[in-house]
């Protein structure tokens, strides 16, 4: 993450235009938002715009404005968000999702810096600096015909590519913090922290909604917790279901269930170093369950070895 603040930074200088790339959920917006606060347009728009929810006439009016009479409900002259956001930024978001005739007019209003309303003759100069962001792989569109490249050479002057949460485990806790802190604040009783356990699960788990994910789990658990700190059985079903291990596969050697549960505790005990109050602990049972199970199953393995011994003298016989 301190990587890639320096580079928003960085970027913020300058004026290029600027693609943000990554995984849904990772942070493209926020970064968007980062690089107009640190730049000298921070005191003009910040003008978003989700390409992908609009079809393409609506997306056209909606960049470039319309002329009162251009089409029916079109009863007054509207600019469009490149004249809203003259002087700052306009942030492009899923700009994977515009349709190809579109991405021809976008591509010559950012070559030309100027734009045309809809049933307008004249075109009118804009400047405003162009961040774009998506979730799609661009090369992967070009090459299916769906994007255009010479738009995404233009787009692409500085390419910013955001890291999926599980790529960058150092900044799962700091996050993880920061969102209970904005959160736990509002309660009355104070949340100051997780677990041990949770932190695990927090730093195993993979994240596939990258740090939106993040900020709704630490928002789940805030909910559910009821003392000062989070545990692990706070988090939300999917990040506590890592801790289910997935079934054994069991052909023919099927077993008694006593006798597994045996072998088991044996191995549990073997590897805590015959420490039956950590056995108890990491089995999840109380420590008068383990003394029960172990004397069961110690009189389970007499009997048995009493009944192998015997077998012999039995066919003997
Ligand atoms: N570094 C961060 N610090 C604090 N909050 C963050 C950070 N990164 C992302 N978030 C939060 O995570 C959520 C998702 O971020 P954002 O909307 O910027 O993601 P995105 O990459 O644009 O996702 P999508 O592709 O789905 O639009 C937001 O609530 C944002 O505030
Ligand atoms: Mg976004």
């Amino acid at each position: 993450m301190q990587s890639t603040l320096e580079i928003v930074s960085r970027i913020a200088k300058g004026d290029s235009t600027v693609l943000i790339t990554g995984e849904s959920g990772v942070g493209k917006e926020l970064m968007a938002r980062a690089i107009h606060d640190q730049s000298v347009r921070a005191t003009r728009p910040f003008v978003a715009v989700n390409c992908g929810a609009l079809t393409e006439t609506l997306l056209e009016s909606e960049l470039f404005g319309h002329a009162k009479g251009s089409f029916t409900g079109a009863d007054k002259d509207r600019p469009g968000l490149f004249e809203a956001a003259i002087g700052g930024i306009l942030f492009l978001d899923e700009i994977g999702e515009v349709p190809p005739g579109m991405q021809v007019k976008l591509l010559r209003a950012l070559q030309e810096r100027e734009v045309r309303r809809v049933g307008e003759n004249r075109f009118r100069p804009t400047d405003v600096r162009i961040v774009a962001a998506t979730n799609r792989n661009l090369t992967d569109e070009i090459a299916a015909g769906r994007f255009r490249q010479d738009l995404y050479y233009r787009l692409r002057v500085i390419e910013l590519h955001v890291p999926p949460l599980r790529e960058r485990h150092e900044d799962i806790l700091p996050l993880a913090m920061l969102f209970l802190n904005k959160l736990a604040g509002n309660r009355e009783c104070p949340i100051t922290g997780f677990t041990q356990d949770a932190l695990d699960l927090l730093l195993r788990y993979n994240w596939p909604g990258n740090v939106r994910e993040l900020q709704s789990a630490v928002e789940h658990a805030v909910t559910m917790c009821r003392d000062g700190l989070i545990d692990y059985s706070d988090l939300p079903g999917e990040l506590r279901a890592m801790l289910l291990k997935p079934a054994p596969v069991v052909v023919d050697d099927i077993r008694p269930l006593e006798e597994v549960e045996r072998d088991y505790i044996q191995g549990v005990l073997l590897a805590v170093g015959g420490n039956k109050v950590l056995a108890a602990k990491k089995l999840n049972i109380g420590i008068a369950t383990l003394y029960r199970k172990i004397r069961r199953n110690n009189h389970h393995a007499f009997c048995q070895s009493e009944v192998k011994c015997l077998e012999p003298a039995n066919k003997i016989s």
